[in-house]
């Protein structure tokens, strides 16, 4: 019976420990993500006014946040980071799912003003931020990727497909910005073209999304 009892006491401890310790740590990773999503929150509220240099709306950015959220993807890249605004929102998705966002800017003011964004909306550790040439850049991507938002020069934007669809996992999404789709599907920097690329390639199941400044959303289903 003592020996039952000398057993028991280290079990209750340890038993009583984790009903003590589990909580706790839960509740402060709980803290944590609420501080950094009133920091996040705050810092894009507050830019409402200042989102000046082709950056995409708020409603884009919502919907990049959403998609990333909705299929747990961890390992992003941005082509075309400008000041920020789209890589806050894809960084802000990926804190939550615990990967890194790869985003591109060539113009070297735009790029330190992004660096100082990540900073201050608390997202720089899930940011690679690189300045370069895209062009260059992409295609020596190495290992794969599960999602993609093309902003940068819209001529390139058939080339970044070709370039990147190889690395993106069956299941990833291919997101690119400024399209449309159907009658005439007219537009800025060689869209219609890249759209009828985009739509020709039987491995993607593409939407687009006209909510905002047009984004077409492609799932890659297959090889
Ligand atoms: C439409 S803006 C991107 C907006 C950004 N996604 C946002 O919402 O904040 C396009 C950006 O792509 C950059 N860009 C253009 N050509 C590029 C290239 N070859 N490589 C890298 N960046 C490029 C431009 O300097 C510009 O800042």
């Amino acid at each position: 019976m003592k020996i039952f009892v000398e057993q028991l006491i280290p079990i209750l401890f340890l038993t009583a420990s984790l009903v003590l310790i589990i909580p706790l740590s839960s509740a402060a990773v709980r803290t944590d993500t609420e501080d950094l999503d009133n920091k996040v929150k705050n810092f894009l509220d507050s830019h409402d006014w200042g989102w000046g240099n082709m950056n995409v709306p708020a409603v884009d950015g919502q919907t990049l946040h959403d998609i990333i959220l909705k299929n747990n993807y961890t390992i992003a890249l941005e082509i075309g980071t400008s000041t920020g605004h789209s890589g806050i929102w894809i960084a802000w998705a990926i804190s939550k799912t615990g990967g890194k966002l790869i985003t591109i800017e060539i113009n070297e003011r735009r790029h330190r003003e992004a660096l100082e964004n990540f900073e201050a909306a608390g997202l720089s550790e899930y940011i690679d931020a690189r300045l370069g040439d895209a062009h260059t850049i992409v295609p020596a991507l190495e290992g794969s990727l599960d999602f993609v938002f093309s902003d940068a020069d819209k001529g390139w934007y058939k080339n970044y497909l070709i370039a990147v669809l190889p690395k993106l996992e069956v299941g990833g999404c291919y997101t690119t910005h400024n399209v449309s789709m159907g009658r005439g599907r007219r537009g800025r920097g060689g869209n219609r073209s890249y759209m009828d690329y985009l739509l020709s390639l039987p491995n993607l199941e593409t939407t687009v999304d006209n909510r905002g400044s047009g984004l077409s959303i492609s799932y890659k289903k297959s090889k």
